[in-house]
């Protein structure tokens, strides 16, 4: 034990690891009252540790080469020692990612954790989101199955779509002039070394700054108002060991789950794993119908929403705007909301009404995604794709207008 505090010590002058202990976790008091919503941080860390790991282990079998893709991921799912269960825990893991941070990010929007002083770990969170979707987005081609490439094909497609620089720019983003082994070599690079690099650098920016300014709750109330003589804010309890153990529980929740699927159902009807992707990627035969995997659908519907063309620009680009728009205006969240108050307990029923249909057509637009498009389909995302925009666009009205409650002094 002595020798142990010697080491410690002797670490410790030449680099502060306890000082930064206690300041990431035994020091860092988070609100008393954090509810289960709080747990989607820490799981959407293991979340991503477990990409990290089994996507290092994958890539120790995987080939990335037109001609080697599709037969690599069937060596690793038949031959290689557990490559069925790295691979299922990496493609449901891609999933369970989407998962967490949709409910991470609803709880930000319920809790109005983007609000000063935290509009910056909203924007880290942003950053983190876009990396997160070129991620999944670039991963999803190296097996190299029939959705793979045709999904590919029509997303990168998109960017033809932009005037004059469209079409030469989807050549440079494929590299070729139509998706191939040399597209599949450079997203193969940036999914496995690129983007994890980024996304990790991101992470740490995010607790960094979070860290700094503290965590949000459910109630919204600043805990640093009301602190003891010793400068810790009453309504605080140590992150470690308070949080750390309290999270215990929430993981393993999250595990049975997430093994449960891994073990039973890993292709999930369908949704996680496509099932068109189970046919290697044929360049002459287009699957009869292209849709990109769930996380992405809502986004696709609001694409495909868009049906008109305007002032002389073809449909396909406003439709890419839209989809654009869509993403960006999650960015400048934090000042589009101009309430007094942060948690929705305390605002108005516009808001509470506007956060709910806002919900709702997120879901909506996300099962359209997925659906071969009809007439009565297209008008129905277009009605989602109004309310969607409209939750952002008339939220400085309707958080300035409405009357809010008193925001209690403690938690
Ligand atoms: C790899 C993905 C991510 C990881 C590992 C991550 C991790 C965390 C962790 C550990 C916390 C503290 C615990 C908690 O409040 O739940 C946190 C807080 C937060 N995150 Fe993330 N996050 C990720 C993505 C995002 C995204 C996409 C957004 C939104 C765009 C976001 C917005 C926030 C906000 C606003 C907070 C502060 C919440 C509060 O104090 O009420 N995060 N994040």
């Amino acid at each position: 034990m002595a020798a142990m505090k010697d080491l410690m010590a002797w670490v410790d002058a030449r680099l502060p690891v306890t000082q930064a202990f206690e300041k990431h976790m035994s020091k860092y008091y988070a609100p008393k009252n954090l509810n289960v919503l709080y747990l989607f941080g820490v799981l959407s860390l293991l979340v991503l540790v477990n990409q990290l790991l089994t996507g290092v282990w994958l890539t120790m079998s995987y080939n990335p080469s037109a001609e080697g893709a599709f037969a690599s991921v069937e060596y690793i799912m038949r031959d290689v020692e557990y490559g069925w269960l790295i691979r299922y825990m990496h493609s449901t893991g891609a999933s369970a990612f989407f998962v967490v941070v949709y409910l991470h990010m609803f709880r930000g929007l319920l809790y109005g954790s983007y609000q000063k002083p935290r509009e910056l770990v909203w924007l880290f969170g942003m950053a983190i989101y876009l990396a997160l979707m070129a991620e999944a987005f670039m991963g999803y081609l190296l097996p190299w199955g029939q959705m793979s490439y045709w999904g590919a094909q029509v997303i990168i497609s998109l960017f033809s779509a932009i005037p004059m620089i469209g079409p030469d720019l989807a050549q440079w983003v494929r590299g070729d002039y139509l998706i191939s082994g040399i597209t599949l070599n450079r997203f193969f690079s940036l999914h496995v070394i690129a983007l994890p690099l980024v996304l990790v650098a991101l992470v740490v920016l995010h607790l960094l700054a979070l860290h700094h300014v503290g965590s949000n709750n459910p109630k919204g109330v600043d805990i640093k108002k009301h602190k003891d003589e010793n400068g810790i804010p009453l309504d605080g309890i140590p992150f470690h060991p308070y949080y750390t153990v309290h999270d215990i529980v929430g993981v393993a929740v999250f595990l049975f789950v997430f093994c449960g699927v891994v073990f039973f159902f890993p292709e999930m009807g369908g949704y996680f794993l496509e099932k068109p992707n189970f046919e290697a990627a044929n360049p002459l035969k287009t699957p009869e119908h292209i849709a990109p995997v769930w996380y992405f659908t809502p986004f696709y519907a609001i694409l495909r929403a868009v049906t008109y063309p305007l002032f002389g620009l073809d449909a396909k680009f406003w439709g890419v705007v839209a989809m654009g728009g869509a993403i960006a205006i999650l960015f400048v969240l934090p000042w589009l909301d101009r309430s007094p108050v942060k948690a929705m307990r305390y605002k108005g029923w516009m808001s509470k009404v506007a956060l709910v249909l806002f919900c709702i057509s997120f879901v909506v637009l996300g099962v359209l995604g997925v659906l071969p498009s009809t007439e009565g389909r297209t008008t129905v995302a277009q009605l989602a794709s109004v309310v969607y925009f409209a939750y952002f666009i008339l939220m400085p009205f309707y958080t300035k207008w409405e009357s809010t409650k008193p925001v209690p002094e403690r938690v």
